[in-house]
């Protein structure tokens, strides 16, 4: 019998590429994707796929959006969640909404029903800054803006399930993804269309800001390792070990659109914005997970799929104003 895969937050970025991974990679998962389908959530991401998944629009704030979704499921691997730093910024209600209330929504019917894994995924942000060296998973949490603190929330109350009713928890805390179906506010996205649409690509303060970058299917291989292979109760870095500043990031994208490499234009700091971000990702490594893609040959299977699919972020840009 097929093995039923809840996967909340499906529609969105990451959440669609795994969703794609999973169906190429376990043909014996049934997918159930339930989303709330923000602004981030999109489903053109999931076009090719919409025959060979179950879909639901619902919340994970909605006990019985989760009760619907959770029938007879096996495996649960949540994406749902405000993302964007600088929405956080300029106001975290929501962020408080699905990182905190819908997690807990989500883990008291999850703990109800029962499931044999239940994986969050989590963020590096969670850490806080670090000037030299990497964290571990150990290392205590640090967060610096709402959208790291109210993840941080999520990720405690998920390991606090644990220890409590021993429901099956695991988390993943991921360093920034690029790749295929990333909305244009993000910052690779964002140059990446700008440059497309004849303009600069806007970079914060001196640009100096470190980011350890993983190619998303990359990230997808790691989560469903831990979904196959972790231990209940652990915390697993993943990361490439690309560390990039914001100006080298933007100097490669326009090398690679065959732009001048000056193409910029600086705007004042993100208040609050962390330094840089590291991890030791050993523990996953452990798990027997590896890159597959390096950065060079991930930003040009980035850069393609955007010079392709300009029907997929033409609209998300004019959304955008
Ligand atoms: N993108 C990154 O670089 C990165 C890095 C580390 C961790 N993460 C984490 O990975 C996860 C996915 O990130 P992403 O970049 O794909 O995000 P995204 O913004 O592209 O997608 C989020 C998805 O969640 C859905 N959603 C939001 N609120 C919901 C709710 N209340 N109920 C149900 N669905 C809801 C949205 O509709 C959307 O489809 C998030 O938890 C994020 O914190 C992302």
């Amino acid at each position: 019998m097929n093995k039923k895969l809840l996967i909340t937050g499906g529609a969105g970025f990451i959440g669609s590429n795994f969703v794609h991974y999973i169906l190429q990679n376990h043909p014996d998962y049934d997918i159930i994707v339930l989303d709330k389908l923000t602004y981030a959530g999109n489903l053109n991401n999931l076009k090719a796929v919409t025959d060979k998944i179950k879909f639901i629009r619902g919340d994970i704030c909605n006990t019985k959006d989760v009760e619907m979704a959770m029938e007879g499921v096996d495996f649960v691997v949540s994406f749902a969640a405000e993302t964007h730093v600088d929405r956080s910024i300029s106001g975290a209600k929501e962020f408080v909404m699905t990182e905190v209330f819908g997690a807990n929504t989500l883990l008291e019917v999850v703990n109800r029903f029962g499931t044999k894994k239940f994986v969050l995924v989590s963020t590096d942000e969670v850490y806080g800054e670090i000037e030299k060296g990497s964290f571990n998973e150990t290392d205590p949490l640090h967060p610096r803006n709402p959208y790291a603190a109210t993840k941080a929330g999520a990720d405690l109350l998920a390991l606090s399930f644990f220890e409590t009713y021993g429901l099956p928890v695991m988390i993943t805390r991921t360093t920034n993804n690029f790749g295929p179906y990333q909305h244009p506010e993000k910052f690779i996205p964002r140059a990446l269309t700008s440059v497309m649409s004849g303009k600069p690509i806007q970079i914060y303060g001196d640009g100096k800001q470190i980011r350890d970058w993983i190619f998303v299917k990359d990230n997808c291989a790691a989560i469903d390792t831990v979904l196959q292979k972790g231990n209940v109760g652990e915390v697993y870095n993943i990361c490439a070990k690309n560390e990039k500043t914001n100006i080298e990031i933007a100097t490669k994208v326009l090398q690679l659109l065959g732009k001048p490499v000056d193409s910029l234009k600086f705007v004042p700091d993100r208040p609050g914005h962390d330094k840089r971000y590291s991890l030791d990702p050993s523990k996953i490594h452990a798990l027997g997970w590896t890159c597959k893609e390096t950065f060079d040959s991930g930003m040009k299977n980035t850069v393609d799929w955007y010079k392709e699919n300009e029907w997929w972020w033409k609209p998300l840009i004019e959304n955008m104003g």
